[in-house]
């Protein structure tokens, strides 16, 4: 199988063995979690699922809820009052204590909040994200304010980190995430303890999140090339 239909096939294993009608929704954000947000768009409108209330985590995420007719609303609105049942997010890197990076599309901030506001946090991904140890491979995305942009790339660079700013694609300059910040992407030459590494990086001043996510422990759907899903973790 493609790396495409393995995406495919976790987004809507996850769906289809943890979504229940009534449920409040954390939707990811990214090429894998977009399938998981059709699967409910398809679910639905045969009717086969129905009072879902989502929160999107990225433009692209409400977009296709907005496309398909999947109700959604702010985190913070009545209806879903800052708690969700199930996120299902996609990954960067998957080790394996099922510690992650994630923030590939920027959305690190918004969707670290949500994993935490959900009481079962589900991640989808191809198994080409099963990595042994995580941050010498796929780069940590940090969001800083603009205004700590080199004091906390000399900060991150003092942890053992190459630092890159993140440029925009179609646009001069650096991305500027929802929240109006930029984000600096890190890579260690040496392996790291992630769980270390979350706090020390968000002990910077000016560092306002990282895509380490080590203290919320999701249930983790791989797609195998050979068509099998392996579910790792517990709900
Ligand atoms: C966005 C994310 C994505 O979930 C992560 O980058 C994985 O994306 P994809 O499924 O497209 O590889 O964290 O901020």
């Amino acid at each position: 199988m493609e790396q495409q239909g393995m995406k495919e096939a976790a987004g809507r294993a996850a769906v289809d063995t943890l979504v229940q009608s009534g449920m409040k929704l954390g939707l990811g954000t990214g090429s894998t979690a977009i399938h998981a947000i059709r699967r409910v768009g398809e679910l639905l409108a045969q009717g086969a699922l129905s009072g879902i209330s989502a929160f999107a985590t990225s433009f692209q995420s409400e977009i296709e809820c907005e496309r398909l007719g999947i109700p959604f609303y702010p985190l913070n609105s009545r209806e879903l009052s800052g708690c969700l049942d199930l996120t299902i997010d996609g990954a960067d890197e998957v080790d394996p204590q099922n510690r992650l990076i994630k923030g590939g599309g920027g959305a690190l901030l918004i969707e670290k909040i949500t994993a935490y506001a959900s009481a079962v946090y589900a991640i989808t991904v191809d198994e080409s994200k099963i990595v042994g140890s995580l941050g010498t491979g796929f780069p940590v995305p940090v969001e800083v304010i603009p205004a700590a942009r080199v004091s906390a790339g000399k900060a991150l660079e003092a942890l053992g980190a190459a630092v890159t700013l993140r440029e925009a694609v179609r646009k001069v300059g650096p991305v500027i995430t929802e929240h109006g910040n930029l984000i600096l992407d890190i890579r260690f030459t040496k392996p790291i303890d992630p769980s270390i590494m979350e706090n020390e990086i968000n002990h910077i001043p000016g560092v306002v999140e990282n895509g380490l996510f080590t203290r919320k422990h999701p249930v983790v759907y791989i797609a195998r090339s050979d068509g099998t899903i392996e579910v790792r973790g517990k709900k």
